[in-house]
């Protein structure tokens, strides 16, 4: 029986390299963010929860003094530990572990990171809880995904494409999806932040491997797109298109 985060796996375990190299993933002011803010904590223990190609471990670790970075596909973090080891930072461990389940002791953590990969989870809320449970009581969070706009329509859409393009898409959240479940788990939300980010449609569906007829569904749903959803996320000719990221700031 497969299960959802086989299907995580076996997205990304093959795709391992092509993370790593994604100038998509390797920059961007939430990355910024995520740099400053580490450098606050010089003497923390950090979490990067679904780290996939590594990018926030890569800019957090020279400022703290260790970061344990996490995954579900084995073959990511073996990608992670080869590029930790080509930049010299020697202060990088990889763990296996589903972001449901995290294999550490309760306030393990002074700061966890985790960007781009809870639209894949298969459940948010026990994902969330955990990463309360690891964290030190007052310790910081930083969430940054993709979110999902206000409108149905534009948030149907999203998710659409998003699905046909990669099967272990589970859902892109709201921002007001992400503030209840951040609430949820317990944790209080210090700031938000937004800003639009570019799918260059060639080297978004060429990471993931997206088989020709998903190709062509996205392209015909983008086609018979309203004016609205066309505007909404900028499609272009080529279909390439842009969408919103947040980034939540939250304490334990
Ligand atoms: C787009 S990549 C992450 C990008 C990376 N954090 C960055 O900022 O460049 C998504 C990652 O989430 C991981 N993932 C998906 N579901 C997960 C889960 N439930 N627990 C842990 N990792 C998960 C995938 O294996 C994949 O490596």
């Amino acid at each position: 029986m497969q299960t959802h985060d086989d299907v995580v796996d076996r997205q990304f375990g093959p795709r391992a390299n092509a993370y790593v190299a994604s100038p998509t993933h390797a920059g961007g002011p939430d990355l910024d963010r995520i740099e400053t803010i580490a450098r606050a904590f010089p003497h923390a223990k950090v979490l990067d929860l679904g780290c996939g190609g590594g990018h926030v471990a890569y800019r957090a670790a020279p400022h703290v003094a260790e970061v344990i970075a996490c995954d579900l596909s084995p073959q990511m973090l073996n990608a992670v530990e080869a590029e930790a080891t080509r930049r010299g930072i020697g202060n990088l461990t990889t763990r296996q572990a589903a972001a449901e389940a995290l294999p550490f002791a309760h306030a393990s953590f002074d700061l966890l990171l985790c960007r781009f990969t809870a639209h894949h989870w298969h459940d948010l809320d026990a994902g969330l809880r955990e990463a309360r449970r690891v964290l030190k009581p007052g310790g910081r969070a930083v969430f940054s995904d993709v979110v999902a706009p206000a409108h149905p329509l534009l948030d149907t859409h999203l998710q659409a494409v998003e699905l046909l393009r990669d099967t272990s898409h589970v859902r892109d959240y709201r921002i007001d999806e992400w503030q209840a479940a951040l609430g949820r788990a317990g944790f209080t939300i210090d700031a938000v932040a937004t800003h639009r980010l570019a799918m260059e449609f060639a080297s978004w569906v060429a990471r993931m491997h997206t088989p020709e007829p998903h190709i062509i569904a996205i392209r015909a749903l983008q086609r018979a797109a309203s004016e609205g959803v066309k505007r909404g996320f900028e499609i272009a000719d080529d279909g390439s298109f842009m969408v919103d990221v947040a980034l939540f700031e939250a304490r334990a």
